[in-house]
Order: C-alpha cells, then sequence, then structure tokens
C-alpha cells in the first residue's frame, strides 16, 4: 500500500509570532521515530516565519484556510499565491469551524478546492456529521454527500492532491473521541465510496486521516485500523510533547 501516514497539527487562532517559533523549534528537537509525514498549520499571520523556523527540517507547513480568488478586494482574506509566495503547497479546506462560523458550503469549498489544485496545492479535506445526523443515522448520507459535491468532480490524476479529513463535528474540542471501531467503519466506507466514482487505485492512494481529540493515550489505537492513515490534530497540536507522541504512534 502506498499511501502516506500523516500528522497534522491544526493550530486554530491559536500562537502568537514568538509562540509560534518557540513550538515550532520545539518541534524540531523531537524525533519521528515512525514513517509519518508531520504539518503544521500555525495562523496564517506566521506562515513565513513558520517556514523559515523549519528550514531544513522535515517538518512541512500548511494554511488553514485560503480565498477562491486569485486576488481582488477580498477585505481580510489570503489567497494562493500569496500562500504559495512564502514556500507553502498544502491548505486545510473545509473545516468544520469554517463551515459553521463562516458558512462555508460545499459550493464554496468546490471553489476553493479548484483554486488549490489550480496552483498545484495539496489540499487537505475536512469533513464530517453533527451529533443530530448520527443520531439519526445519517452520518454515511451526510459524508457522502460532503464528499461527492466537493470533490467528486476531479479528475482521478486531481486526487493525488487530495488528503482527507475525516472529522465528526460532535469530537472536535469536545474530549469525545469516535472510537477506533467507528473511525474504520467510517474510513472504509470513504474508501468505498471513493473507489465506487473513481477506482481501486486512486481509493486504495488517498490518505484518510481522522480528527476529533486525538490524544496520546488514544492514537495508536486509533492509527492501528487499517483505513486511517493518519491525524489532524487539534488541541493536543499545541504542545510539542503531546504533538509527537502521537506523531510516534505510527
Ligand atoms: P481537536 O481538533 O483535536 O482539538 O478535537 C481537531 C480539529 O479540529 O482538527
Amino acid at each position: 500500500m502506498s499511501r502516506k501516514h500523516i500528522v497534522a497539527g491544526n493550530w486554530k487562532m491559536n500562537k502568537n509570532l514568538s509562540e509560534t517559533q518557540a513550538l515550532l523549534t520545539a518541534l524540531t528537537e523531537k524525533k519521528n521515530t515512525g514513517d509519518a509525514q508531520v504539518i503544521v498549520a500555525p495562523t496564517a499571520i506566521n506562515l513565513h516565519a513558520a517556514v523559515t523556523t523549519l528550514e531544513g527540517s522535515e517538518i512541512k507547513v500548511a494554511a488553514q484556510n485560503m480565498h477562491q480568488a486569485e486576488s481582488g478586494a477580498y477585505t481580510g482574506e489570503i489567497s494562493a499565491s500569496m500562500i504559495d509566495s512564502v514556500g507553502i503547497d498544502t491548505v486545510i479546506l473545509g473545516h468544520s469551524e469554517r463551515r459553521a462560523y463562516f458558512h462555508e458550503d460545499d459550493a464554496l469549498l468546490t471553489e476553493k478546492v479548484n483554486t488549490a489544485i489550480a496552483h498545484g496545492f495539496t489540499v487537505i479535506f475536512c469533513f464530517g456529521e453533527e451529533l443530530e445526523d448520527r443520531k439519526n443515522e445519517k452520518h454515511f448520507n451526510v459524508v457522502e454527500s460532503q464528499l461527492k459535491n466537493a470533490l467528486f468532480h476531479l479528475t482521478a490524476a486531481q486526487w493525488s492532491h487530495i488528503v482527507l479529513a475525516y472529522e465528526p463535528v460532535w469530537a472536535i474540542g469536545t474530549g469525545e473521541t469516535a472510537s477506533p471501531e467507528q473511525a474504520q467503519e467510517m474510513h472504509a466506507f470513504i474508501r468505498n465510496t471513493v473507489s465506487t466514482s473513481y477506482d481501486t487505485t486512486t481509493a486504495d492512494q488517498v490518505s484518510i486521516l481522522y480528527g476529533g481529540s486525538v490524544k496520546p493515550g488514544n492514537a495508536k489505537e486509533i492509527f492501528s485500523k487499517p483505513d486511517v492513515d493518519g491525524g489532524l490534530i487539534g488541541g493536543a497540536s499545541l504542545k510539542a510533547d503531546d504533538f509527537f507522541e502521537i506523531v510516534n504512534a505510527f
């Protein structure tokens, strides 16, 4: 199986410049004993400093978000070429906080995905059901439509730029984690959905990360599942020791 293991830290709106540099320096002092690609996503204003601080390190930097337009009158936004110009080629799109607080829907995410792909970026595409969906046994339908609506117009070749991050909304920042079995069940469903719409090669090659209260204490068990190829880590990515315990769970 050729797909990559990935552990990505989504720092959200945390860490100022000096805190960013301090955490990154601490991360570079840690040893990656496994085979996971490590990615960190600091806030936009610190992306350039992050790239500079991590020069010579294997740790990659990703942006947390990006505007769909190339440039123009979009006060407060950042474009793909701005991200590219500081040496970054990876962007997180569709995070549930962007969907919930900034009203990002499937149509907008389609545009963002297209812009990112046009710039040759890797997209860490987040999606996942809410608690209500799971209670009503709609979680498979919700996940399937989130994927189909924003990603299934891509060609099979373009899928080499996609990393999927399944993040059940009820597990994000709540301390509640999907059980390893629930994660595996959904990841297998996702891979199967990709396989049905594309082909088995595309499905086998896409890395599917799990996100939602991954911690040093539960990472190993979650990552041991065959269709879980890594994690998107929020809270626990803000401490070097915790984050690297998770990285080294592979
Ligand atoms: P959490 O966040 O690890 O703090 O639950 C995960 C995420 O939002 O990506």
